[in-house]
């Protein structure tokens, strides 16, 4: 239950005592979002907020007209109710973090927090009060554009970042200055659109929605957050932006969500598309009796609420709900408080922004490869590197998808980071070698070998430009795009007999199938799209000053036709293993029908991701010993306490993000090979052992069975602690007690 809009809560109280003054039209106003003019304000913009038939607008960054428009909401009309000033605020407003699937691999949420409250800070300062974010779409698809702005795979992950970011933005008190309302989206499913290809169909079955795909929403409803997003996709047939079990039924009345539910962009006229409804009336009558409280942009609730009360379509105590809701999100933002008719006076600190960037950046890297401890640089024996390809030098790209409002002056790039950190004394021998990440012509390859051969270490940047990640941007292939392939190539051949260590540094949106790349670099760090300080991050990364503790949220695949690949697969019938599994390559002729395999697998690939969930190197290694669980008869009500120790084997301090996951063997509705269940980052020095305790209580081992009911059954379960999803450390335990 969200304590913030509960019906005796204070927003809600006064919210209603409002209502109550309101007439018809106002409060379909309420119900309406606007898209900004852009730096200025129409008459017809400012007659509709004068007449009350505007509840929030859109896309307006500039402070000064921000103001404008909530004078006018305030003073000039009849109600004085503010506006919630809406703005796609996702990984960073001016400042700009590392892509959400980048932060994700922080497994911190305390980090996620960080970012989130600067962003907000920095949003609020020129007037916005509500982000669009966070995204918590479960996504098992990179194909998928929009699974860079997602928390991956995983619905344990997803939850506690969910609920860190919320906190970030919206603090414990969404009244304080800086605070803004955050919102859940993209209710539901929508990262499971099939093929990966963005806004299309989504048929997900109850089980896979209440196990997999709703519990971030749930976690972020339970947290407060103030406002849920509607998906674009229908799921099994019924677009959300119509479907009233989703919103009204399961969201509100059973998870007791108090805040706002507002559609996406234009989803409610695109019922009409989707075509489940005949016009733009039938559209509004559809999401309004489903549940949307706000309509973004396409104005059927304004143009038709009046004629769907009069035919009796929709009952004025929906749309009293609704606006109450709306009210309830603005009280609890103190708008009615405090002055948004003038804005305080810009104070943030810039440099400790930046600061936080890259930190954030340095958490978010993810060590993929370090064969013969390449990496870190060993900067004493460098008189030169040569850095090779143009996201190594690109202030905006590397910034990453949805960056409405970042400022690209506060990027550094890797060209600049190194420079920053290598010894004045150590040549960086740069070449862009590409315009841009699709560019097919492969004219200044020799330059860049020459370059190369020149150097004592070879540094190469490849990956995505931004705008191949992001909304409507999927792709078919999962390789690098235009000839970086042919640079890898080109590069490991010259350089495979010379000694020269070959770097691969990838910029991407998603996780890249890039399996031959692995094969022929030295060492690989991840760095998605790092955000603006990710160029110094990077730069501290390759030379030691900060060391890799990254780890995957995605499983990365080898190559396209395994999707979806992901850690927590069901065992199936007849599961893959490394004695069943044959490449067609060793088949021999004519073989018979049965005589191969005969497992789930694909005969052209191998049947392991190219990386596995959670996994990421560090410069120093951990060792995980000595598992203790307190019972091992585990009562429904009781909580398991675990308990490991980590290691840290190596000659530098690192830090580790210790995994557990889980097992029902026996259940009755199939259960994952593999769960994760909680995770910790620890900080080790050389040598120090620290004992992990986890709480794992026995209420989270309840699953939802093929018919949505929620089961807790007793049974044996194996539980892995390590440091990614192959984790072999593991101990059994039984869960005794009724079936409940
Ligand atoms: C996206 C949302 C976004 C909205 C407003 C839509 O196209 O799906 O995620 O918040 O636009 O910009």
């Amino acid at each position: 239950m969200s304590a913030l809009f509960a019906p005796d809560s204070d927003a809600m109280q006064r919210a209603l005592a409002l209502l109550a003054d309101m007439s018809f039209e106002e409060k379909l106003g309420q119900m309406n979002q606007v898209n900004g003019d852009g730096g200025h304000i129409s008459g017809d913009l400012a007659q509709a907020i004068r007449e009350g038939r505007v509840g929030s607008v859109i896309n307006e960054v500039n402070p000064d007209i921000i103001v404008q428009l909530q004078r006018i909401a305030v003073h000039e009309s009849r109600c004085g109710i503010p506006l919630l000033i809406g703005r796609d605020v996702i990984h960073g407003f001016k400042t700009i973090f590392p892509i959400p699937l980048g932060l994700a691999s922080s497994w911190c949420p305390d980090t996620i927090e960080s970012a989130a409250r600067i962003s907000a800070l920095e949003a609020s300062e020129i007037g916005i009060n509500w982000t669009f974010s966070p995204m918590i779409d479960i996504c098992r698809d990179p194909r998928w554009g929009r699974v860079a702005e997602c928390f991956g795979e995983d619905p344990v992950l997803c939850s506690t970042l969910a609920v860190a970011m919320v906190k970030g933005y919206q603090t414990d008190d969404l009244a304080s200055q800086g605070a803004i309302a955050a919102c859940a989206k993209h209710f539901v499913g929508y990262g499971a659109s099939e093929s990966g290809r963005d806004y299309n169909t989504t048929n997900i079955s109850e089980h896979d929605l209440r196990n997999v795909h709703m519990p971030s929403f749930h976690a972020a409803s339970n947290n407060n957050v103030a406002t849920f997003m509607t998906s674009f996709s229908d799921v099994n047939g019924e677009p959300v932006s119509a479907n009233k079990w989703l919103l009204t039924d399961v969201l509100k009345d059973e998870w007791h969500f108090g805040g706002l539910v507002v559609s996406d962009w234009a989803s409610v006229h695109q019922l009409t598309v989707h075509g489940i409804a005949g016009c733009d009336r039938h559209a509004a009558e559809l999401a309004i009796n489903a549940g949307v409280d706000m309509e973004m942009v396409s104005a059927t609730f304004i143009s038709y609420g009046h004629q769907l009360i009069h035919e009796n379509k929709v009952q004025q105590q929906r749309i009293d709900q609704a606006v109450a809701r709306i009210l309830a999100v603005k009280f609890a933002l103190g708008l009615f408080d405090q002055g948004v008719t003038n804005l305080p006076a810009p104070k943030h600190n810039l440099a400790a922004h930046l600061d936080a960037s890259r930190v954030c950046a340095e958490k978010s890297c993810v060590l993929l490869k370090n064969q013969s401890h390449t990496l870190p640089l060993n900067t004493d024996k460098l008189n030169s590197v040569a850095l090779l390809g143009m996201l190594a030098d690109d202030d905006y790209e590397q910034l990453g998808t949805w960056i409405f409002d970042g400022d690209i002056t506060r990027s550094c790039t890797l060209h600049q980071g190194l420079r920053n950190v290598l010894p004045d004394h150590v040549a960086i021998n740069y070449h862009k070698v590409f315009d841009n990440t699709r560019d097919c012509d492969t004219k200044h390859i020799p330059d860049a070998i020459t370059l190369a051969s020149a150097s004592d270490a070879v540094i190469v940047c490849v990956g995505e430009e931004a705008i191949l990640s992001g909304e409507a941007h999927c792709r078919a292939e999962l390789g690098l795009p235009g000839a970086q392939q042919q640079l890898i190539n080109a590069l490991s051949e010259h350089l495979s007999s010379k000694g020269v260590p070959l770097i691969l540094v990838v910029m991407a949106g998603r996780p890249l199938a890039i399996e031959s790349a692995v094969q022929q670099v030295d060492a690989l760090l991840y760095a998605w799209h790092p955000g603006s300080m990710g160029g110094a991050a990077i730069a501290n990364l390759l030379v030691g000053n900060a060391v890799p503790s990254g780890k995957l949220p995605i499983t990365f695949p080898r190559k396209v036709g395994q999707i979806p690949i992901y850690h927590s697969v069901k065992p199936g019938g007849r599961p893959v293993n490394r004695d069943n599994f044959v490449h067609m390559d060793a088949f021999p002729m004519r073989a018979e029908q049965t005589s191969l395999g005969m497992s789930s697998s694909h005969m052209d690939t191998d049947f392991t991701p190219l990386f596995p969930f959670g996994f990421g190197l560090s410069y120093t290694h951990f060792a995980y010993h000595d598992v203790i669980l307190d019972n091992l008869l585990l009562h429904t009500g009781d909580t398991l306490g675990v308990s490991l120790a980590v290691t840290n084997q190596g000659h530098v301090a690192g830090d580790e993000v210790v995994q557990l996951y889980i097992r029902d063997h026996v259940a009755s509705a199939t259960r994952p090979v593999r769960e994760l269940k909680a995770f910790q980052r620890v900080s080790l020095q050389p040598g120090e052992t620290q004992r992990v305790k986890f709480h794992l209580p026995a209420d989270e081992l309840a699953f939802f069975d093929a018919r949505g009911k929620r089961c807790l059954e007793p049974g044996t379960f194996t539980l892995w602690v390590g440091g990614d999803s192959n984790a072999a450390l593991c101990a059994d335990f039984e869960l005794v007690g009724e079936v409940a």
